[in-house]
């Protein structure tokens, strides 16, 4: 029964109880309590006191427990236990034999039973509206309970709790600054214009977490094409994400996870991977970049193609041929990959190009190319590779740059030009035949009567030897034609010359051309005059 129905049928009861002439009573009876509020449960004190000289039977009428605390001439006072409900009191006594009464209102509080703010969502949007909810079940008198809204230790909102169990709500705007904020709400029965205390209870906090995400997807780099085998790396980046520290990545290829190394600096989160391509992977891939933040998540793909390119492999049948064997070069390659070698092109792609041919010294040092293209994906990708062929020939003396008949006048300057070509490089050396001294090849020397004679020039290196025969023919000047001017001249002449050898030196210089080897003495250009071969 509600405290106004309460003293309404505690009046009635009064009023019948009443014999008529009592209404005009003379004195009152006051019911007194020095505390009218306390905590339900507790015990209350009534002072039942009138001016009456002499009254008579002061009681208290009421179903509370009750126990008399002490009496005076024009009072009695009792106390009231265990009293879990407001209640009206009712005094009542007779004073010259009309019945007195008075009454008052006890009113007890209660702290509210829970005060629970409601679950928060694992992730709140920056930008969108937050509505905080606190429920607030018992507590008393309502009247007096107010419930406040706090986010930390600032107040949101404070409304009185209406209903049983009491809604309150806020409405916050989320922010990045409410990120890791503690929420939490708080009753508070204030009845400090009763004499009592202000009694608060706080609901436990819970702490929000705000996310921001943009609407732009994150950006991925990644190779387009891909060789099996090889080491590429992906990165994902994506910025104006709050918290950026919190971003989760996840990088797949297909439906191989890559691990990526996340970093963030401010607002960016950029995701970095390294993965090698295997073979099963081969064909037109998807990369995948997944960003997911709070309860949202961002996606990027990208196409790439993952193909195998096997070779070029251009092999020799033997590195070193000898001269006049059959060489065959080989260029293969893997499937769908169309070799070309020296330009000779494979009968399809897949299929290998092949070179046969029989070495010849002019094959020494050949350079034989092999180029391999594979389409992948609307594009061209080339390799290729080279060779190089060794033919082993020789020794071998050029006739034609070897003299064999030379007719020198004796005291002259001259050379001995004889040259020799082989792999491996030949030695060449000329001897007089018989006495098997040796006369220099390429150098100037000065021919005397004694070198007269038939020479062997023989090329010797590990594959075997060639010699040609050369005849010097020194034949003495006529000295009745020369005069001394003359004489003087050529001395001078020679002089000059020879200065000049011993400041150049004979160079020695090896030229290779079309892949052969020629052996040559030359040396420092000669002085012009008469002293050419015979
Ligand atoms: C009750 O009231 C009377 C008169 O006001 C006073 O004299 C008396 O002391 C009171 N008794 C108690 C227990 O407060
Ligand atoms: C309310 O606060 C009081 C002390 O202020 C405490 O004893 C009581 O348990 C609290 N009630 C709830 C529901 O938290
Ligand atoms: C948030 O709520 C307020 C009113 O409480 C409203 O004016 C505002 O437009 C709302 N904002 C959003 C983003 O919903
Ligand atoms: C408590 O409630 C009573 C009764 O409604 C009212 O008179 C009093 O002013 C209230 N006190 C406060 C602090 O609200
Ligand atoms: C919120 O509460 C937690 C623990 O309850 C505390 O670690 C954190 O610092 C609080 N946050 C703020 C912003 O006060
Ligand atoms: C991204 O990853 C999260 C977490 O694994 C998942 O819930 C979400 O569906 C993914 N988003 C897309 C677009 O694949
Ligand atoms: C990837 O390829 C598919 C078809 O294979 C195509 O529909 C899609 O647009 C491509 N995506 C990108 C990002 O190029
Ligand atoms: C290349 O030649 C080597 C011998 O020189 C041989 O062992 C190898 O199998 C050849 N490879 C190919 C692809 O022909
Ligand atoms: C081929 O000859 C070169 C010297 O010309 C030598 O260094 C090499 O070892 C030889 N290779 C083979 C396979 O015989
Ligand atoms: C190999 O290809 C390149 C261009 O890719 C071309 O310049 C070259 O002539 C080709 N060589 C042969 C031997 O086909
Ligand atoms: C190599 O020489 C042999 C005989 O000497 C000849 O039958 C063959 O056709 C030659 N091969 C090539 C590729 O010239
Ligand atoms: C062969 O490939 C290399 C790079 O691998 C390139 O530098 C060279 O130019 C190519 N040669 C030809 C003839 O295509």
């Amino acid at each position: 029964m509600s405290p106004a129905g309460l003293l309404l049928s505690s009046l009635l009861l009064v009023c019948c109880l009443l014999p008529p002439g009592a209404q005009g009573q003379e004195f009152s009876l006051r019911a007194e309590l020095p505390r009218p509020v306390g905590p339900a449960g507790g015990s209350f004190v009534v002072n039942c006191s009138t001016d009456c000289p002499n009254p008579r039977v002061i009681t208290l009428e009421t179903s509370l427990l009750k126990k008399p605390v002490g009496s005076g001439l024009r009072w009695a006072a009792f106390e009231l236990s265990d009293v879990t409900s407001d209640s009206l009191i009712l005094c009542s006594g007779f004073c010259n034999g009309i019945q007195m009464t008075g009454s008052s209102v006890i009113t007890v509080y209660r702290l509210p039973e829970r005060v629970e703010l409601a679950p928060l969502p694992p992730w709140q949007p920056v930008g969108e509206n937050l509505t905080l909810r606190c429920q607030v079940a018992g507590g008393a008198p309502r009247a007096n309970l107010s419930v406040v809204l706090l986010r930390g230790e600032q107040e949101l909102s404070r409304q009185p709790a209406v209903g049983d169990p009491a809604e309150a709500t806020a409405t916050v705007l989320a922010g990045r600054d409410d990120h890791l904020a503690n929420f939490s709400c708080r009753t508070e029965l204030d009845l400090r214009s009763q004499g009592e205390g202000l009694f608060q209870n706080s609901s436990a906090p819970r702490q929000l977490r705000t996310f921001a995400l943009p609407m732009t997807p994150p950006h991925l780099v990644v190779p387009r094409l891909l060789e099996v085998g090889t080491t590429f790396s992906v990165s994902c980046t994506l910025d104006r994400l709050f918290p950026a520290s919190e971003a989760q990545v996840q990088l797949a290829l297909g439906n191989q996870k890559l691990n990526p190394a996340v970093e963030s600096h401010g607002d960016t989160v950029t995701a970095t991977a390294t993965a090698t391509a295997s073979a099963e992977q081969e064909g037109a891939r998807d990369i995948v970049c997944n960003m997911t933040l709070g309860s949202d998540s961002r996606e990027a793909r990208e196409n790439l193609t993952v193909y195998s390119f096997w070779g070029p492999i251009l092999n020799l049948s033997k590195s070193n041929a000898s001269e006049g064997t059959e060489v065959t070069v080989t260029c293969v390659a893997g499937a769908g990959v169309h070799v070309t070698l020296d330009g000779v092109p494979a009968a399809a792609p897949g299929q290998p190009a092949q070179i046969q041919l029989n070495a010849t010294e002019r094959d020494d040092g050949r350079n034989f190319v092999c180029n391999a293209t594979l389409e992948v994906d609307g594009e061209i990708l080339h390799k290729n590779r080279s060779v190089q062929l060794r033919v082993l020939y020789g020794p071998k003396i050029d006739q034609a740059k070897c003299p064999q008949h030379l007719t020198w006048k004796a005291r002259t300057t001259h050379i001995l030009e004889c040259q020799a070509r082989g792999n491996p490089d030949p030695q060449l050396h000329c001897f007089k035949e018989v006495s098997w001294t040796k006369v220099p090849v390429g150098v100037p020397f000065t021919v005397t009567l004694n070198y007269s004679g038939t020479y062997s020039c023989r090329a010797v290196s590990s594959r075997g030897t060639h010699t040609v025969t050369v005849v010097m023919d020194v034949q003495d000047r006529n000295p009745h034609a020369v005069t001394v001017a003359m004489v003087v001249l050529t001395t001078l002449g020679f002089v000059t010359t020879a200065a000049a050898l011993v400041f150049a030196g004979p160079r020695r210089r090896r030229v290779s051309q079309d892949g052969g080897r020629r052996v040559r003495y030359s040396p420092a250009p000669a002085e012009p005059g008469d002293w050419g071969r015979g």
